[in-house]
């Protein structure tokens, strides 16, 4: 099928809430590492990897190869009964995370890991209610949008009860209006605050991302985990870290993006970059908070932990443990850093440079002193990028915030075309501004 016809049949028999990226949108046909091919031929080098998802690049051999191989075993069992690759896939995972998590329950994606994470929470404390943060992401299902402190993502106005928004550690914005080098993380504070003016003083959990990611790579200061988390313990509530975007080394250094503010989650939550694509989300915990939900009932998911995905999660983990760690991140993460704060020098519509490790993000703004949201301007650089041949991804509340996650086992060379073509693009953007 070329372009036309197959846009043309998702007009007709998909969703029109589908949102599609460019003027143009391209249906893209197969992928070889960093590079991906439209049905048109034209090749592009991929730096939002599928949403930070395809973590060791496309069609890696090493995932297609253990994939093909069960397939041809087994495609699906269901989690009536046990599996090896399941089993191994919860055995590295507890190896790899932080502190006393050791106990996965797999679901099918970030949506499903979140809420399974807010049951869990729920069973423990006996509490109902949740604080999560404003500007953070957690899903599309009912509990996932009430979580998410993004009007765009809430459709419907849909309510989960018991949920509440803290103040975000948004520094580029931020919401108290005080500089982070004297702040003390000020805004962390305000979690005391929701409980104390808007909850029963007991919560269930605290829920959050180390950088949100829909949010526009919102990195929150050194100081804010250890003292919103401990504010959320001293209410009874647990710690949800919300790792589907920051998970897999994707911040550079650490194998978990909370690692880098030397906070403990209780539980955590993962999905997107776990198996290069293929669908999966987890939701790990310590033995003592897990045994807390087998008391309440069982709980079933008919696709969880199956067999093909965990065997593609664990080539995935294997390959980054071989081609991509963490140490690699941070080597490379350094170099597009660098680049992008040279065009952060360069170019008045930048307005601020931020995240860890592969994990990059570019605020545009009309202008530095009004910070006055930039969206079109990010629209006019997506058709620029596309045009030579860079695929990006944007986010934040405006729209305004460029996006930039390549796989993981993006080299030096790909960071430096990726750079050039930026900055040519951004030349053309600025010009017409
Ligand atoms: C931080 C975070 N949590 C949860 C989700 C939901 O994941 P999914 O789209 O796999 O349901 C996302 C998706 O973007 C996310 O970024």
């Amino acid at each position: 099928m070329n372009t036309q016809e197959i846009l043309d049949k998702q007009k007709k028999y998909l969703w029109p809430s589908h949102i599609l990226y460019y003027t143009e949108p391209m249906p893209l046909d197969h992928g070889d590492g960093l590079y991906v091919w439209d049905v048109d031929n034209n090749k592009y080098l991929d730096f939002f990897a599928g949403i930070l998802t395809t973590s060791v690049g496309h069609n890696n051999p090493k995932v297609t190869e253990r994939v093909r191989e069960q397939v041809g075993k087994i495609v699906h069992s269901s989690t009536l009964y046990p599996n090896e690759n399941h089993v191994n896939l919860a055995e590295k995972l507890a190896q790899l995370t932080p502190g006393d998590l050791q106990t996965s329950y797999f679901t099918n994606s970030g949506t499903e890991a979140d809420e399974t994470a807010v049951i869990l929470a729920k069973a423990y404390t006996g509490a109902q209610e949740i604080v999560a943060l404003r500007h953070g992401y957690s899903g599309r299902s009912a509990i996932g949008m009430s979580l998410t402190g993004h009007s765009t993502w809430r459709i419907g106005g849909t309510q989960y009860p018991g949920i509440k928004h803290a103040l975000n550690p948004y520094c580029y914005r931020c919401p108290l209006k005080l500089s982070p080098e004297t702040c003390g993380a000020a805004c962390a504070e305000d979690i005391e605050d929701i409980i104390r003016t808007t909850t029963s003083g007991r919560i269930a959990a605290f829920l959050a991302e180390p950088i949100q990611g829909v949010g526009g790579f919102i990195t929150p200061p050194k100081e804010y985990f250890k003292i919103a988390v401990e504010i959320a313990r001293h209410y009874g509530g647990l710690f949800i870290c919300d790792e589907v975007q920051t998970g897999f080394g994707r911040t550079g250094d650490k194998w978990f993006g909370i690692e880098h503010w030397d906070v403990e989650p209780d539980i955590m939550t993962m999905a997107k970059g776990i198996a290069n694509g293929f669908p999966m989300g987890n939701t790990i915990t310590t033995p003592e908070i897990a045994e807390s939900l087998v008391k309440q009932g069982a709980t079933i998911s008919t696709f969880g932990g199956n067999p093909v995905s965990t065997a593609a999660a664990l080539a995935t983990i294997e390959t980054m443990e071989e081609e991509a760690n963490p140490t690699h991140v941070a080597a490379v993460g350094k170099r597009l850093r660098d680049g992008l704060d040279k065009l952060g020098e360069k170019y008045p519509l930048i307005g601020d440079v931020r995240g860890m490790g592969l994990m990059q993000g570019i605020e545009m703004v009309k202008d530095r002193e009004t910070k006055e949201p930039a969206p079109q301007e990010v629209v006019a650089l997506f058709e620029e990028t596309r045009r030579r041949g860079l695929l990006i991804g944007k986010g934040g509340l405006f729209g305004n915030v460029i996006r930039i996650a390549p796989p993981l086992t993006a080299t030096e060379a790909h960071i430096d075309e990726a750079l050039e073509i930026l900055d040519h693009a951004m030349a053309t953007v600025q010009e017409g501004s």
